[in-house]
């Protein structure tokens, strides 16, 4: 089957399926309350400067969701990797809710101040990084917004280590296949080219 993107393909459904896996950034951002989402159109872009791209696109409203808000307002955000553990309260915070509730109050997800002059981070989440706002992009057409994030400092939690003295570091993702969820489960060494 070649399928041709128009108007009638529902591309989003078939981007999610094909797209995969795609790894997940748990984003808290603040204003009067703290606001906490999960964002899987998430990427790293370069690595000088260390750069990451997520596309945030709009309320049921066709307000822009609290999180790019948020960003636009502070130009800071933190995003945190979540691990296994954490997937029921990761989903849980992606309900749409108004702008001055916390999704920390009403899931009861624990928070912790980690680096000065940025969000507070997950508690017991194993990596997260504390960003500044880069760029954001126009693309034509789009409800979407790509915002690309500058990573100022990394948190990864001291259980996760290897090699402390290499950075070599190991942690239990989540990725998104489609609407639903994987374990990444079994590492494969990369093959030697010949
Ligand atoms: C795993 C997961 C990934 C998601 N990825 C995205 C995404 O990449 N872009 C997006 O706009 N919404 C995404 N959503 C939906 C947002 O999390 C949801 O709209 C949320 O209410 C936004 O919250 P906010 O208004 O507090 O920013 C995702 C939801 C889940 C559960």
């Amino acid at each position: 089957m070649l399928l041709n993107f128009n108007d009638n393909l529902d591309n989003y459904k078939l981007m999610r399926q094909a797209i995969i896996p795609r790894p997940i950034a748990w984003i808290i951002t603040e204003d009067d309350k703290t606001n906490i989402a999960p964002f899987s159109y998430f990427m790293a872009l370069t690595s000088t400067p260390p750069t990451m791209v997520i596309s945030i696109g709009e309320k049921s409203s066709g307000e822009p969701k609290d999180t790019l808000a948020n960003i636009r307002k502070t130009k800071k955000c933190t995003i945190c990797i979540p691990k296994e553990s954490q997937l029921n309260k990761m989903h849980f915070s992606s309900k749409e809710l108004e702008h001055d509730i916390s999704e920390a109050d009403l899931f009861d997800i624990k928070l912790e101040e980690k680096a000065k002059e940025f969000p507070p981070m997950i508690k017991g989440a194993p990596i997260a990084f504390f960003c500044e706002l880069f760029e954001e992009l126009d693309i034509r057409g789009s409800k979407h917004k790509p915002i690309i994030v500058e990573i100022k400092q990394m948190y990864i939690d001291e259980s996760c280590f290897t090699n402390r003295e290499k950075l070599h570091f190991e942690f239990a993702p989540i990725a998104r296949i489609g609407g639903d969820y994987s374990f990444l489960g079994e590492k494969i060494p990369a093959p030697k080219i010949p």
